[in-house]
């Protein structure tokens, strides 16, 4: 979905462009519970980059230290290129972070209006100014309507994008980001994300967002952090991560997928829909094939051959896609129970004999041992 006035985008950001943070070595503990480890990170000017991982493992902890919410127990972190925190030094209060926070809970001010609420952070300016860039700001996110009106005439959602202009209004460097549009509706946040790239984009500032939905972090990254127990496991373009994932929890972060087990023959292994290359695995060796529903392709016969084919189960229409169950044949006899992706409309029906190919792009093979 795209916003009602297109705003103009900044290119791509230059990688040799100075880093706003630069997180080193950061080290986070609750007491006996470590949190967050080893976490080197950078945030580009004009980059957005995104914090995802399952729930517990340590996104917002970082997002807390780097914002002066906690006290940094280890590491170093920069802000444009200056040191605000490392361990024995005095600690530099979240108001005195040029940073702008949305968190999840980020709570409005209840006695100040909508328009008030935006413009708290921009003293600085004069009235007028103040006024036109805040309802600026409230229109981009479509609450200009809502500028004379307080905090509990609003919806969560709706406080939540007043939180995000509120944030966004004074153009800090850096725009930290927690969970920013949980509380809003499928349709309503898809507008949202892309209205709060656009003017990310526009104002150039670097941004650390988190999330725990993989679709949201390729929707708005240009880099993503995957994390895994406090640690980043894969550190790189969406595009990186999603078509060469370095171990098996990364494949399934980013959904479902057909698991088989093989043996490395030449280089390959060999599975009853095709074989899959196997990069670095030694012959003999035991391999886990991650395949991901949509490398099956599925092509339905018109007449069933004489030896065992394989055939649907059963075909859903998910919208965009078609998800078919079907039972693969392998040449041993046995049989498989795999799920394809088709796009589009394509729903053959009960027991329709099928081939099905393998696109080796979006087959992931490991060792058998290797990943949760
Ligand atoms: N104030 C706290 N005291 C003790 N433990 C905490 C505290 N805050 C977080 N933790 C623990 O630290 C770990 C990391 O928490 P954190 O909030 O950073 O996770 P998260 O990745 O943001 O998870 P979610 O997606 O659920 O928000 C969790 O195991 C959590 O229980
Ligand atoms: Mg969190």
């Amino acid at each position: 979905m795209t916003s009602p006035a297109p705003l103009s985008i900044a290119p791509d950001t230059a990688p040799e462009s100075a880093p706003v943070l630069a997180m080193h070595n950061i080290r986070h503990a609750y007491g006996h519970h470590l949190a967050v480890e080893d976490v080197g990170l950078e945030v580009r000017q004009g980059e957005v980059v995104c914090l995802l991982g399952p729930s517990g493992c340590g996104k917002t902890t970082l997002l807390r230290i780097v914002a002066g919410l906690e006290v940094l127990q280890q590491g170093r972190v920069e802000l444009d290129g200056v040191t605000i925190g490392r361990p024995g030094q005095a600690h530099v209060p979240p108001e005195k972070r040029n940073v702008g926070l949305a968190f999840q809970d980020s709570a409005l001010f209840p006695h100040l209006s909508v328009l008030q609420n935006v413009g708290f952070g921009l003293e600085a300016l004069p009235g007028r100014e103040r006024r036109k860039r805040a309802l600026e700001l409230l229109d981009q996110l479509g609450m200009a309507r809502y500028a004379e009106s307080y905090p509990h005439m609003l919806s969560g959602g709706q406080q939540q994008r007043v939180a995000l202009a509120r944030a966004l209004a004074p153009a800090p460097q850096l725009m930290l980001l927690d969970e920013p549009f949980s509380s809003l509706d499928a349709r309503l946040r898809d507008r949202i994300r892309d209205d709060t790239l656009h003017v990310l984009k526009r104002v150039g500032a670097g941004a650390l967002l988190v999330t725990h939905d993989p679709e949201e972090a390729m929707f708005m990254a240009d880099r993503i952090a995957l994390m895994r127990d406090g640690h980043i496991v894969q550190l790189g373009t969406p595009r990186e991560l999603y078509c060469a994932p370095v171990d098996p929890f990364v494949v399934s972060f980013f959904g479902e997928v057909n698991e088989l087990e093989g043996e490395v023959r030449q280089g390959r292994v060999a599975t009853p829909v095709g074989e899959a290359p196997a990069p670095g695995l030694a012959d003999g060796q035991r391999a886990r094939v991650m395949i991901r529903p949509e490398a099956l392709r599925v092509v339905a016969l018109e007449e069933p051959p004489a030896d065992h084919h394989s055939h649907v189960i059963m075909a859903k229409l998910l919208g965009r896609t078609s998800l078919l169950h079907i039972c693969a044949h392998a040449g041993d006899g046995r049989e498989l129970h795999l799920h394809a992706r088709v796009p589009g409309v394509f729903l053959p029906d009960e027991g329709q004999p099928i081939t099905v190919r393998l696109d080796t792009s979006q087959v992931f093979v490991f060792p058998a041992a290797a990943g949760a």
